[in-house]
């Protein structure tokens, strides 16, 4: 069975002192009864951020692996501004491809996630790809899924834990996928009752996320 992945997603927040902060009170995870049996915890902040959350969670071995929130559509080269997967590879395990917030605000289109997630296959950066409902192309290779619908997002109104696992149960009939996630207004909450579902395998936090203490709530309920 596969552990319950716990994904949180620090989008554009944290500046490099207010991450030190939440790290310091994050690094609560590793006191005793905070029920991390078969539980996967995945961190993604910024760029600008990944090195320090790396080096801290080795210094204080804490029980989480890193993600990227982005990688560039190229290899390495002259492609100035872009961060790519060889260089992510460096700081990070997994990358999100395909949030909603980077396919409505930077026009991200199906060729560019599916180059992107080439990419970070290539250097050995477990992609997790973003869809926003049952019929998103999902590149071939793609083994996890985040299902947040966009209504969902930021605004505090989750989708229904039965709808969630419906359409997770959809999108695994259709595609060769082993885990889904769900994503969207998650809290500590709520989140049992999508981790309950079947079909459902683990969450992606956001804003909730952005305070240390709520995320370790979250994991603990999940
Ligand atoms: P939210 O965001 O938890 O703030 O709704 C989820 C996400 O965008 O990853």
């Amino acid at each position: 069975m596969n552990k319950l992945l716990i994904v949180a997603n620090l989008k554009s927040y944290k500046t490099e002192n207010e991450a030190k902060e939440w790290l310091e009170n994050f690094k609560k995870i590793k006191e005793p009864g905070q029920n991390l049996e078969n539980k996967e915890i995945v961190i993604c902040p910024s760029f600008t951020l990944l090195s320090l959350f790396s080096l801290y969670i080795s210094d204080n071995n804490l029980p989480v692996k890193i993600g990227a929130q982005n990688i560039s559509p190229f290899d390495e080269g002259a492609y100035t501004g872009e961060v790519n997967a060889k260089q992510i590879k460096d700081f990070a395990d997994f990358v999100l491809i395909g949030h909603s917030e980077r396919r409505n605000n930077f026009n991200e289109t199906d060729d560019l996630l599916s180059k992107k997630t080439e990419l970070s296959l290539k250097y050995g950066l477990t992609p997790i790809f973003l869809v926003q409902g049952k019929d998103n192309l999902i590149p071939q290779e793609i083994k996890i899924i985040a299902y947040e619908p966009i209504f969902a997002i930021g605004s505090g109104n989750p989708d229904t834990p039965e709808n969630a696992n419906q359409i997770a149960s959809l999108i695994k009939s259709k595609n060769n996928i082993y885990q889904i996630l769900y994503g969207g207004s998650v809290t500590s909450e709520n989140v049992k009752s999508f981790t309950g579902m079947v079909n459902i395998s683990g969450v992606l936090v956001g804003g909730a996320s952005l305070d240390p203490e709520e995320l370790i709530k979250i994991i603990k309920n999940a």
